[in-house]
């Protein structure tokens, strides 16, 4: 039996994998905000008879502490981690800052990753073949913006999220720098147009919900993007890092792997969370 975490499990393709784990005979925890999907999925886990191996932790991502509060709540739970699953997501057309002063995309779809691939890194080693799946983009395209990194000047949704998967391939090459006796694997992917919630904000714009609400319809069915990825977390290979693009292994792009870069995004993202641990203190 398995051990997997999924944030964003509560919805679209996370909550379709943490099924297809429970059928498999895994032990299950999902995350998400809302209490009731994660009660319904309890509920789905009871009816199928797998109930002792399903658990739901609600937690706003989004948020420093919370992420902090998440990984000493699993560090009480569980003894090892196989499969840390980073799917989290929160589309906002208009551009927001979290209650640490953070931008919101920058926040859950790479800050979250990088402490959860760090607070976590134990459990994950503790396991034989510890895999971080992380959801957030193949990082196929291109440099970091390192003058706006939170896109205060120029914010577009997609950009954003765009950015993230950037920002997450070279967290992927940090780790495997800081944990070089570590057997734990990345696999980065990038999953194409999936039919799912889009979690997000669009703030009632006619044009834009009706494209998300035609995309819930029409885009790749979940089954799919699974079916695409499992060979690589069944069979994740021997190098630390694999980047997939809709089930293909792709290399990983000269622009996000370069180690130089990978140190300064962690520094950079050290010196945020020591700057919000000030301003808590004050
Ligand atoms: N679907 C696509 O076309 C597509 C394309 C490219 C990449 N991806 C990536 O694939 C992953 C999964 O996407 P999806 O489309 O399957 O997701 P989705 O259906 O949009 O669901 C988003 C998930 O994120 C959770 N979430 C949102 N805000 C949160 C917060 N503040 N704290 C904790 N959890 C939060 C939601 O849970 P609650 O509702 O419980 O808060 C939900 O489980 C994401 O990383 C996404 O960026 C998807």
């Amino acid at each position: 039996m398995k051990t997997v975490v999924i944030t964003g499990g509560t919805d679209g393709i996370g909550r379709a994998l943490a099924h297809v784990r429970l059928d498999r005979g895994d032990h299950v925890v999902i995350v998400g905000t809302n209490r009731h999907k994660g009660e319904s999925f309890l509920a789905e886990a009871e009816q199928k008879g797998a109930r002792g191996r399903a658990a739901f932790i609600s937690a706003d991502l989004e948020l420093i502490d919370e992420n902090t509060r998440l990984i000493e709540d699993l560090g009480t739970r569980l003894t090892r981690l196989d499969l840390l699953v980073l799917g989290a997501r929160y589309q906002r057309v208009r551009r927001t800052e979290t209650a640490d002063g953070i931008e919101s995309n920058f926040a859950l779809s790479y800050l979250s990753r990088f402490l959860l691939s760090h607070g976590l890194q134990g459990l994950l080693d503790r396991a034989d073949n510890g895999v971080v799946l992380n959801f957030g983009g193949a990082g196929e395209f291109g440099a970091p913006q390192w003058d706006d990194l939170q896109q205060r000047r120029q914010y577009h949704f997609i950009s954003a999220m765009v950015h993230a998967g950037i920002l997450n391939a070279l967290l992927a090459v940090d780790l495997v720098r800081r944990y070089p006796g570590s057997r734990t694997r990345y696999v980065n992917n990038f999953p194409g147009t999936v039919a799912t919630s889009f979690a997000g904000d669009y703030h009632d714009d006619p044009l834009l919900t009706g494209q998300i609400a035609m995309l819930r319809r029409t885009a790749k069915p979940v089954a799919a993007a699974l079916t695409e990825i499992a060979p690589f977390l069944d069979a994740p290979g021997t190098e630390r890092i694999t980047v997939v693009s809709e089930g293909r292994a792709i290399p990983l792009d000269p622009a996000v792997s370069l180690p130089a870069d990978a140190a300064r995004l962690h520094k950079y993202t050290q010196e945020l969370l020591s700057a919000r641990n000030e301003a808590s203190r004050s």
